[in-house]
Formats: structure tokens, C-alpha cells, sequence
């Protein structure tokens, strides 16, 4: 039986993937600061989870995720879905860096304990939910947006260093547009919200077939090639904002 870690399962996202994983028979284990939700998802199918609190801004979260590991007997599939957003027009600077703190040096403890494991056994599949938010820098968003860029290119140099080094890892950088997750429950409007439990099956679709980069969905897929394309001296006058 595959086996696969979620960092971020307690809700949104991870927990849909986890979900789909399990309907796929897959054994998981899974991850985030909530004890009751991790305890409420392993009741579901309580011989294929096994459950680890962490939390990944704090030093011992690799040595929690390596207990994780061995608690499932091994990983296949590593999926980083662990991350916080926010709208931050005042900048309010706690805010910005407690962005920092769990999208990039969480991510950076997460991925790279991965990474190690899948070197030292053989190989694997190390996938993370970044963000389009990651495509250009966004006004109303700027920790967000920077980080997820960061996370985007973090992957990218791990892949070349994998490369490198001649190990069998395969990534996968999933970039979704708005879902419906608590992550936007802010009170806010977002265009083109899209259905979580649905985004979960789109994800773990992408992961079956090992896609390098996955932008989710096909609409958003048309917005980041247009995205791309905007010259800097156009992008910085455009209202990109939510009600
Ligand atoms: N929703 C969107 O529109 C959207 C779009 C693009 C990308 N994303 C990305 O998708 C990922 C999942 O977000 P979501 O939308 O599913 O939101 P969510 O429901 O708020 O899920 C976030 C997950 O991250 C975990 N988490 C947050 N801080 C953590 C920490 N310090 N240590 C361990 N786990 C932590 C949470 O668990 P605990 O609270 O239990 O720790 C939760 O399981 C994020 O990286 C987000 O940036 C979301």
C-alpha cells in the first residue's frame, strides 16, 4: 500500500486531497497544529492515518515530521499544504512576518526534511500547494505573494539539485487560483471561487500523473499566461483587489 504525508490536513485543502488519497487506498499520515481535527480525520479510517500535531514555524517540527514517517512505516508522497494568507494593505508588520515565518521558514523545514528523507531511501514524490499568487508581486497581498514566489522557486532549485546529486525525486508545484477555504473567510468577495472538495480531486488527479506544475483550474491557467505577460509599468497601475 502507497503511503503518503500531508502537512496541513486539519482543513481546506490537505484535507480534501487526504480525503481522495484514502478513497484511492492509500495509508496517510498527516499533520498540523490541530490535535481534535487530526483525531476527527484519523476516526474516519483509523487503520490507514496516523496523526502527528506540529507545527512547522517551531524548530522540532522535522523531528516531528521524521516521527510521523516512522509512524506510517515509510513515505511515497510527500504534500506540503501547510500555509497562511492575508490581505495586508496597512502592512502591519506582525502580520508580514508571521507570513514569513510559516510559508517560508516552515516551508523551507518541512520540504527539506523530505527532501532528506527521499535521499536517503531511494527516492520519492515531493509535492506543495503554492499559489498563482506567486505569478507577480500583489499590492494588496505582499507577504503572501512574495512568499509563495519563494516557494515556487525554492522547488525549482531543489529539482536542479536533485539533478545534481543523481536522485530519483519527483516534484510537483501546485499553483490553485481562490478556493472556498478558511484561509479566505475574511468577510471578502473573491471571483471565480472554486469548490475545495473539488480542487482536492483536481489535486490529487495531478499528483497520479506526477505534473511538474499544476495551475488549478483550466480558468486560471488562461489568467497566469495573460498574468505573465503584463509589463511592469502596467502592472503597478492596476487595481488588482478584492471587495
Ligand atoms: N484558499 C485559497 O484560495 C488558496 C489558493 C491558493 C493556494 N492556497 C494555499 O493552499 C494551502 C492550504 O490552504 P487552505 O486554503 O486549505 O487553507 P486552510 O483551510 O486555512 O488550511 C491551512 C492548513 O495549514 C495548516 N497550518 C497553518 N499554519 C500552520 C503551522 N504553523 N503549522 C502547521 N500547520 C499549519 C492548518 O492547520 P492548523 O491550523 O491545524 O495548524 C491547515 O491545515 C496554503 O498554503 C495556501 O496558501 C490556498
Amino acid at each position: 500500500m502507497k503511503k503518503a504525508i500531508i502537512i496541513g490536513a486539519t482543513s481546506g485543502i490537505g484535507q480534501e486531497v487526504a480525503k481522495c488519497l484514502l478513497l484511492e487506498g492509500w495509508k496517510i499520515g498527516v499533520a498540523g497544529r490541530r490535535q481534535s481535527s487530526l483525531e476527527n480525520l484519523q476516526r474516519a479510517a483509523p487503520d490507514q492515518i496516523q496523526i502527528q500535531a506540529l507545527d512547522v514555524t517551531q524548530e522540532d517540527a522535522s523531528e516531528k515530521l521524521n516521527l510521523l514517517i516512522d509512524k506510517l512505516g515509510g513515505m511515497d508522497l510527500f504534500l506540503l499544504s501547510s500555509g497562511i494568507g492575508f490581505q495586508n494593505m496597512d502592512l502591519n508588520m506582525e502580520v508580514e512576518l508571521n507570513t514569513a515565518h510559516t510559508n517560508v521558514a516552515g516551508f523551507i523545514r518541512m520540504v527539506d526534511t523530505a527532501f532528506t528523507y527521499f535521499k536517503k531511501n531511494g527516492g520519492g514524490h515531493l509535492a506543495v500547494i503554492s499559489s498563482i499568487a506567486g505569478t507577480k508581486g500583489l499590492g494588496v497581498a505582499p507577504a503572501y505573494s512574495a512568499t509563495k514566489r519563494f516557494q515556487n522557486t525554492y522547488i525549482d532549485a531543489l529539482e536542479q539539485l536533485s539533478y545534481l546529486q543523481k536522485l530519483h525525486i519527483r516534484f510537483t508545484d501546485i499553483r490553485p487560483g481562490f478556493v472556498a477555504t478558511d484561509l479566505l473567510n475574511d468577510g471578502k468577495h473573491y471571483p471565480l471561487l472554486m469548490d475545495a472538495a473539488e480542487v482536492g480531486r483536481h489535486i490529487s488527479w495531478s499528483l497520479k500523473r506526477k505534473q511538474r506544475v499544476a495551475v488549478i483550474d483550466w480558468r486560471y491557467r488562461i489568467l497566469v499566461f495573460f498574468w505573465k505577460m503584463i509589463p511592469r509599468w502596467m502592472w503597478k497601475r492596476l487595481p488588482v483587489k478584492t471587495n
